[in-house]
């Protein structure tokens, strides 16, 4: 048995003096108590109790090239002598921008800010402020950040979501005003219809319509044939602007992020995670007209750490390993995720478990269910949590970090040796789950 003593010794400390002794309510959900860590290298990450942990938490998807990769560490080390913020420009804000312009799909012009949240908080602000409409359509168990504007049926118990055709607006947190379940449309995702309803029951109220255009966080879920370009079309008949969170699939489902992939291209996307490869950075990238209310029409956006010089010399260097050899690292987490991701359902098979696996080689989720891939929420909540829950804490004691949702993502350091071992391990932990 590994012994998490001195970190369970640590988390009664800092509780003393952190509240809840964690700095992100996420970081709650961990065995036997929040972890503490000393070091990360590579795929693996060491705790203050010498375990060793093949991470697949990834800093919850933003180290896509593993932790403390060399060439990003070295370029944010030599920009610590230029200073660390200005709260004004500077050079390698305009050459990050312009590299981005370039590289994003319908990527006009882009504004930088600090974490997801903001950067939701800000698109979410200029389709209003250009639509001159209210009302945000989201979806059933996306994750925009925690906001009073967004963190709303993100989790909603199914006692209290409502029908699946035309879901209430949930809280997800105690401290929400009611006015904010005001302004917000919940609908079913991958369900056109239900997208479809929602603009029928709110006629030319709502200004924009919010999706992970994979549904990473309410269960690795790929949008169904024609859903994406399905939404795209009924926002343009409904005068709406479509605004893709790519905070998770940008920079990881490949250079284009989701919107590449899958051939689907938003008014509005918001980036942040692997795009420094782990260092605070986000952004809005989109169409330069509604872009531009920010000057023509005033609408606000501030924040003091907005483009600061560690940032901006993390993500530089960062794209420079990601576009090397015309996106050759992105060609071997494919394929290394694809392996992994086959390995795992045959070991599911070889030990007679209900595991699926869903989702893409560069960001999945194990699920036990017997029942068809989860295509949304519902379907994904009515899933085995226990037998998550069991199988993350199981993966723990062999050596490998999931998160309790059993989200697995990948990075460039994640090599077929770390894939392999993962998978001895994985053996191991389903054997004991049997
Ligand atoms: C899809 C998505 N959007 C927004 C956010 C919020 O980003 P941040 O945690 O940087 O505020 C997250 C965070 O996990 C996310 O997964």
């Amino acid at each position: 048995m590994r012994s998490y003593q001195k970190s369970t010794a640590l988390y009664e400390r800092t509780k003393k003096s952190l509240a809840g002794g964690v700095s992100s309510n996420v970081r709650y959900a961990s065995t036997p108590v929040p972890l503490f860590f000393v070091r990360g290298e590579g795929a693996c990450l060491y705790d203050v109790d010498g375990n060793v942990h093949i991470d697949y938490v990834l800093g919850n998807g933003p180290a896509i090239l593993g932790h403390a990769p060399k060439p990003v560490i070295d370029a944010v080390a030599r920009s610590l002598a230029d200073g660390q913020v200005y709260a004004a420009q500077h050079p390698r804000e305009t050459e990050l921008a312009e590299r981005l312009c370039r590289l994003l799909p319908g990527a006009e012009v882009v504004r930088f800010a600090t974490s997801g949240t903001e950067a939701v908080l800000m698109a979410m602000r200029l389709a209003r402020a250009f639509t001159e409409r209210p009302k945000i359509l989201k979806f059933e168990g996306h994750y925009h950040g925690w906001t009073d504007q967004t963190y709303i049926s993100t989790r909603p118990s199914l006692n209290e979501a409502g029908p699946a055709d035309e879901p209430v607006a949930v809280a997800s947190s105690p401290g929400m005003p009611p006015s904010a379940l005001a302004d917000v449309v919940v609908a079913g995702w991958n369900d056109l219809a239900a997208v479809r309803n929602a603009f029928a029951r709110h006629p030319g109220e709502i200004a924009g319509v919010i999706m992970e255009p994979v549904m990473v966080n309410g269960g690795a879920a790929l949008p169904h044939d024609g859903y994406l370009a399905g939404v795209r079309d009924l926002c343009r008949q409904n005068g709406a602007l479509l605004i893709c969170d790519e905070v998770i699939t940008g920079f990881r489902v490949g250079l284009g992020g989701a919107q590449a992939r899958f051939g689907v291209i938003a008014d509005l996307a918001i980036y942040a995670k692997a795009v420094a490869a782990g260092f605070p950075l986000a952004l809005v990238a989109g169409r330069r007209d509604v872009m531009d209310t920010l000057l023509d029409k005033g609408v606000m956006h501030g924040g003091t750490y907005n483009g600061n010089v560690q940032s901006m010399a993390a993500a530089l260097a960062a794209l420079d390993e990601l576009e090397r050899d015309d996106g050759a690292l992105y060609r071997r987490m494919e394929s290394r995720g694809r392996a992994l991701m086959e390995g795992l359902a045959a070991l599911g098979a070889k030990h007679r478990l209900p595991l699926l696996v869903q989702g893409l080689p560069a960001i999945f989720q194990t699920f036990f269910t017997r029942a068809a891939p989860p295509r949304n929420y519902r379907d994904a909540a009515a899933c085995d949590r226990d037998m998550a829950l069991a199988f993350h804490a199981a993966l723990q004691e062999e050596g490998v970090r999931v998160n309790q949702r059993t989200t697995w993502f990948l990075s460039a350091a994640h090599d077929d040796a770390v894939i392999a071992e993962t998978l001895a391990a994985a053996d191991r932990a389903m054997a004991k789950l049997r």
